[in-house]
């Protein structure tokens, strides 16, 4: 079965070619990092010019790299929420017209579910797929939260952000430092030379028996810090980093240890971009090897939006039967409630 993927969420246009739902034949990705970076972060209405200059393109070269015609497609899958609405609309309108022109079934995906997905495909660092039930750790720009997974589709909350995501708090703390945009990545790279015990920052644990998050605190303490002594250079400002860093990451990982205690279960799933990032995979490594669960973090550029990821949860729908009509609509608000719905 071959699956084209669309995603069009954010930032990212995005066009991926999915064979039986696990192999990624083709994985295509147009960045609109350097048009956004010179304002600082993602201008909603530049986002949906650029996918639309960009999405043919990306379209015919998955296509092209895969080796395969339009024709030969099972199926198209299209992210259609949560997202940017114009950035969104792109996506499921270049999908629906190519359904109806090929004559070949869509299915919108719930990008949270495309996130949880990356986890199915394919990859070296990964040995096999994820057994169920699992926990899985979402940590992205818009959503932190953790998940008891039951089977594919079959999710429900047990955590969440009660305010900031971790990708949003990496990001306003770098353009806080002056790194610009995006910004986890930068802070990723500094704090590898950093010492992250030279500033004590505060890990929020709101209800110490709970598993939620909570990451305003700590943005409020760096940009106190910073009002104090400001802006730290060279080795100060990886120390600084690395600091943050380890404030994020220790939360993440005490809370992730939390949910598979409170569930019982022993694997555990880690994606989002924010599962990119090095000290998160290193900490989380460790915390495995300690306690004796089973870690899958899909291969960094799977973590970060990609399309793979949406023919990977469009796969498993269309599979199920699941198809959406030309009435297709976009969800900029779709929640993780709807995951089971797809
Ligand atoms: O999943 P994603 O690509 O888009 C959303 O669905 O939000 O996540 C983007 C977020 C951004 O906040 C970005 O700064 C963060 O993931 N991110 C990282 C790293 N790579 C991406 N954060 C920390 N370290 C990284 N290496
Ligand atoms: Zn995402």
């Amino acid at each position: 079965m071959l699956v084209l993927g669309i995603e069009t969420s954010c930032d990212e246009t995005a066009a991926a070619v999915i064979e039986d739902g696990r192999r990624v034949r083709s994985d295509v990705v147009a960045s609109q990092i350097l048009v956004h970076a010179e304002y600082g972060g993602v201008v909603p209405e530049v986002a949906s010019r650029q996918h639309l200059a960009t999405v043919v393109p990306v379209l015919r070269g998955a296509i092209e790299k895969a080796g395969i015609a339009f024709s030969d497609l099972d199926g198209i899958a299209v992210t259609c929420g949560p997202g940017l609405v114009g950035a969104l609309l792109v996506g499921v309108e270049a999908a629906k017209a190519l359904g109806y022109a090929l004559g070949k079934p869509v299915v919108g995906v719930n990008h949270l579910a495309g996130h949880l997905a990356a986890v199915f495909l394919e990859q070296p660092a990964l040995a096999g797929p994820p057994p169920y039930p699992h926990v899985a750790l979402l940590v992205s720009g818009g959503h932190t939260a953790l998940f008891r997974v039951a089977g594919p589709g079959d999710v429900s909350q047990l955590g969440a952000t009660r305010d900031d995501a971790a990708g949003e708090a990496f990001d306003k703390v770098a353009k806080l430092l002056g790194l610009g945009y995006p910004g986890g990545v930068k802070i990723d790279k500094l704090a590898a030379g950093g010492n992250p015990t030279a500033l004590q920052f505060p890990r929020a644990l709101p209800g110490r028996d709970d598993i939620d998050f909570s990451f305003s605190g700590l943005k409020t303490a760096v940009a106190t810090e910073l009002q104090r002594s400001g802006v730290p250079q060279e080795k100060a400002l990886e120390d600084f980093c690395a600091s943050f860093q380890a404030a994020v990451v220790d939360v993440l990982v005490r809370k992730s240890r939390r949910a598979l205690v409170r569930t019982g279960l022993g694997h555990l799933v880690v994606c989002g971009g924010v599962a990119a990032n090095r000290g998160l995979r290193a900490a989380l490594a460790q915390a495995a090897a300690q306690d004796g669960f089973s870690l899958y973090i899909p291969t960094p550029r799977l973590c970060t939006d990609n399309a793979a990821m949406i023919g990977a949860a469009g796969s498993a729908l269309l599979a199920r039967g699941v198809r959406a009509g030309l009435e297709l609509s976009v969800d900029p608000g779709l929640s993780v409630a709807t995951l089971a719905a797809g």
